[in-house]
């Protein structure tokens, strides 16, 4: 992977006064192929997709499509169908909670507000996998295994973090999704964080859904995408309905569209998801290089502050892919904004949409950097010297 050349590909790290941007869990930076193809669709072709038959118009609509087919080639879905867009993980997450039937949920608790709020909201009966803090996780599965044989007569969901954005760690789906169904159950993984650096391949997994955002992949804000078995997504109801969804009305009934038409109400944000097939292109031909890049300046990092700093999560870096989560003397809040005035590098600091969690380990909150593809040895080295002055 050449670093270099790609970061030629970011318009913001070419600026005057370029940055150290380690924000990346939170929010990828885009390619100039990205913005070039958002700007396509405005300046060329800003027509409504699947509903006008003029030339513009049908160009919208290929470019639309074509997202969808890139989508599906990249997680290796069977069907286009089963490709849903979204706004973001979020939705996706809010889909399946309000629309799936099933009256056991089972979450971790390291997941993310998405990926625990909508659950906390359904009402239904909850579990929840305690995972430990030092080391790869393996008592989950035992865990899962207990509660499943408790619960032989409930209809259970297993809603999943597959890499945390708060440690870094990465369970083992295949391990989870192979006990889930042999008792009956179905799975669903956040990918938001997973799907930045690993190349997940939805049939080998034989995931049942997995919801995942534009916005971490080099993508616009606004997009993601909920993939789901055609056989299960068939047998949602959609939550939103109005024009798009539909086939056919009348003043007293509807008939609605096929997946995934029938979850894509109103007219959609064509631009974004136009630009995120382009990301996704772009993402694709680095995907399997990235986590170990990740790994190599997440090492750098770690070893240059871990006697400086109390690290969240194992302390080996191999196990926390590209996040190095922090708390230190100074204040999560003070020192992000310290490390951006005087350093000119940008990392985030709060809870990480991770409150639950924090609550539980009774910790304000924490500092963390996370790094991506375009990231650099040499910007590892200097967040280490300045951090260590600015603690000094
Ligand atoms: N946006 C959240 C984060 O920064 C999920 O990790």
């Amino acid at each position: 992977m050449n670093v270099k050349k790609i970061r030629e590909d970011f318009p913001i790290l070419n600026s005057k006064k370029p940055i150290i941007y380690f924000d990346n869990a939170c929010m990828s930076l885009k390619p100039r192929q990205v913005i070039e193809k958002i700007n396509e669709y405005y300046n060329e072709y800003p027509a409504c997709v699947g509903r006008s038959n003029h030339r513009i118009g049908r160009i919208a609509s290929e470019e639309y499509n074509n997202t969808r087919s890139i989508i599906k080639k990249f997680i290796n879905a069977r069907e286009e169908k089963e490709i849903i867009f979204t706004r973001n993980t979020t939705e996706g997450l809010n889909i399946l909670s309000k629309t799936l039937d099933y009256d056991l949920i089972i979450t971790t608790d390291k997941e993310h507000n998405s990926n625990h709020v909508p659950w906390l909201m359904s009402g239904k009966k909850r579990e929840i996998l305690k995972t430990e803090q030092d080391k790869v996780d393996t008592s989950i599965e035992e865990q899962l295994k207990d509660i499943l044989a408790k619960n032989k007569n409930n209809k259970i969901l297993i809603s999943i973090v597959h890499t945390s954005n708060l440690d870094g760690t990465t369970i083992n789906p295949e391990k989870i999704i192979k006990i889930a169904h042999e008792n009956n159950a179905l799975v669903v993984l956040d990918a938001a964080q997973s799907i930045t650096h690993k190349q997940i391949n939805v049939k080998k997994l034989d995931v049942d859904f997995i919801a995942f955002s534009g916005h971490k992949i080099l993508g616009p804000t606004g997009t993601g995408v909920l993939y789901g078995k055609k056989e299960l997504l068939e047998k949602l109801k959609n939550n939103y309905t109005g024009g798009d969804t539909v086939k056919d009305t009348f003043y007293d009934k509807v008939e609605f569209e096929e997946i995934p038409q029938k979850f894509e109400a109103g007219l959609q944000d064509y631009a974004g998801f136009i630009g995120l097939g382009e990301a996704i292109k772009y993402l694709q031909k680095y995907i399997n290089d990235i986590e170990s890049h990740q790994t190599k300046l997440n090492k750098i990092l770690t070893e240059g502050l871990k006697e400086h700093v109390k690290i969240i999560g194992p302390k080996n870096p191999e196990l926390r892919s590209g996040i190095f989560n922090f708390t230190s003397k100074i204040n999560h809040h003070e020192l992000s904004v310290i490390l951006d005035n005087y350093a000119n590098i940008m990392i985030r600091s709060g809870r990480h949409c991770v409150h639950s969690w924090y609550n539980d380990h009774n910790i304000e909150g924490s500092a963390r950097a996370s790094v991506y593809l375009y990231n650099t040895e040499e910007e590892a080295k200097t967040f280490v010297d300045k951090m260590k002055e600015i603690l000094k």
